[in-house]
C-alpha cells in the first residue's frame, strides 16, 4: 500500500509537469484527489490494516494528497502566469509604425473673414453686437426710415412671414436696436455680422440667404473724416497695405449723404484688369453718415449726436480676396472647395 501511495504521488506529479493548460490541470486534480480517485480508493483499504499500520498509513496517504495538491497549485500558477504574459505579448503596440494621418476640420472660409473682421474692429475699440434674423418690419425698415410705403423697399424683396415680421433683409436693424438699448447715450460703436435673407433666385452672384457685417458709431463729433479713415484702415488690413478707398455720392434711406466705397484694385494695381473691369476699383460696401431721423427715432438726440454706418456684403469680400468665381460654393460644402482654405497652424 505504502509503495502504492508513493506511486501515485510521482505519477501524478509527473503528469502536473507535463499539464499543457488550466483544464489539463484541472482533469488531473479530479482524477487523483476527488472521490472516485486512486488514493481516496486505498484509503478506503486501511480498514484491512493492523492498529499500529493505520496511523503510519494515514499520515503517508495525507502528505501524498499534500504533495500532489502543492504541485498542481505551482503548476496553476505557472500557467496563469504565462497566460498573461501571453495575452500582453500579443497586444503589444509597436510605437515605431509610422501613425495614420488625423483630417481635420478647419473653419469656412466665411467664418474666417467674419473673424479677421471682427477682430480689427475690436481692435479699434468696438463691440459685436446681436439681432434677430427673424425680424420686426419697424426694425427691418421703419426705424431705418423707411416707411411702409417708401420704395427703397424694393431694393431688398423680403421674405414675410406676417405682416409685421420678415426675416431680415439686411444687418441694418441691429443699428437700430442697439441705439435703443443705449437710451439716447453715446459713445456706441458696434459691429454686427449676421445671416440676411432676400427674395433673389440663387446664381453665381446671388443667393437668397447671404451675410453682412454691419458697423455703427455714435458719438458727438463723429464726422465723414472719420468714417473715412476708419474704412481705409480695414481697407488695408484685408486688402493689402497699399490700397487705398474711394467714396462716390450713393443712396440708402438710413444715412444722409450716403456713399459707395470703393477699394483700389489689389490685383492690378489701378491699372485696369479683369477683376475690377479695367476700373482700377472694386466696389466693397456702403455707407453713411446716420440719418438725423434714424438717430431721433431711436431716442439719440440728433443736434447733439451723429454718426457713422457701413454694411458689406461677407461673401463678396471672400470672392473678392480668395478669388471665388460662384457664391453658391459656399453653400454647397463641397470638401474639395473647403479644402483649399485648409490652414496649418
Ligand atoms: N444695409 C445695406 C444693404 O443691405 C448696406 C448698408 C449701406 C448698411 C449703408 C449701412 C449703411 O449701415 O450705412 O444694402
Amino acid at each position: 500500500m505504502q509503495e502504492r501511495l508513493k506511486e501515485l504521488q510521482t505519477e501524478a506529479l509527473e503528469k502536473v509537469s507535463q499539464s499543457a493548460n488550466l483544464k489539463e490541470l484541472n482533469d488531473i486534480r479530479v482524477s487523483y484527489l476527488g472521490k472516485k480517485g486512486p488514493i481516496t480508493e486505498v484509503l478506503k483499504g486501511m480498514g484491512k490494516l493492523s492498529a499500529e499500520e493505520r496511523p503510519m498509513m494515514g499520515a503517508l496517504a495525507n502528505e501524498v494528497r499534500d504533495a500532489i495538491t502543492s504541485g498542481i497549485e505551482e503548476k496553476q500558477k505557472h500557467l496563469e502566469e504565462a497566460a498573461v504574459h501571453e495575452k500582453l505579448a500579443a497586444e503589444t503596440i509597436d510605437v515605431t509604425l509610422p501613425g495614420r494621418p488625423v483630417k481635420t476640420g478647419n473653419h469656412h472660409p466665411l467664418t474666417r473673414i467674419i473673424e479677421e473682421i471682427e477682430d480689427l474692429f475690436i481692435g479699434m475699440g468696438y463691440t459685436v453686437a446681436e439681432g434677430p434674423e427673424v425680424e420686426k418690419d419697424y426694425y427691418n425698415f421703419e426705424a431705418l426710415n423707411l416707411p411702409k410705403d417708401h420704395p427703397a423697399r424694393d431694393m431688398q424683396d423680403s421674405f414675410y412671414i406676417t405682416e409685421e415680421t420678415l426675416l431680415r433683409t439686411q444687418t441694418s436693424p441691429v443699428q437700430a436696436r442697439t441705439m435703443e438699448k443705449h437710451d439716447g447715450k453715446g459713445p456706441v460703436k458696434i459691429i454686427c455680422p449676421g445671416k440676411v435673407f432676400r427674395r433673389d433666385n440663387d446664381d453665381a452672384t446671388h443667393s437668397h440667404q447671404f451675410m453682412q457685417i454691419e458697423g455703427l458709431v455714435v458719438g458727438e463729433n463723429i464726422r465723414m473724416t472719420d468714417l473715412k479713415g476708419t474704412l481705409e484702415v480695414f481697407a488695408k488690413k484685408l486688402f493689402g497695405e497699399d490700397r487705398e478707398i474711394r467714396m462716390r455720392p450713393s443712396f440708402f434711406p438710413f444715412t444722409e449723404p450716403s456713399v459707395e466705397v470703393d477699394v483700389s484694385c489689389f490685383k492690378c494695381g489701378g491699372k485696369g484688369c479683369n477683376i475690377c473691369k479695367k476700373t482700377g476699383w472694386i466696389e466693397i460696401l456702403g455707407s453713411g453718415m446716420v440719418h438725423p431721423n434714424v438717430l431721433e427715432m431711436s431716442g439719440f438726440d440728433s443736434k447733439k449726436y451723429s454718426g457713422f454706418a457701413f454694411g458689406m456684403g461677407v461673401e463678396r469680400i471672400a470672392m473678392l480676396k480668395y478669388g471665388v468665381e460662384d457664391i453658391r460654393h459656399f453653400y454647397t460644402n463641397d470638401v474639395r472647395f473647403l479644402n483649399n482654405f485648409q490652414v496649418h497652424e
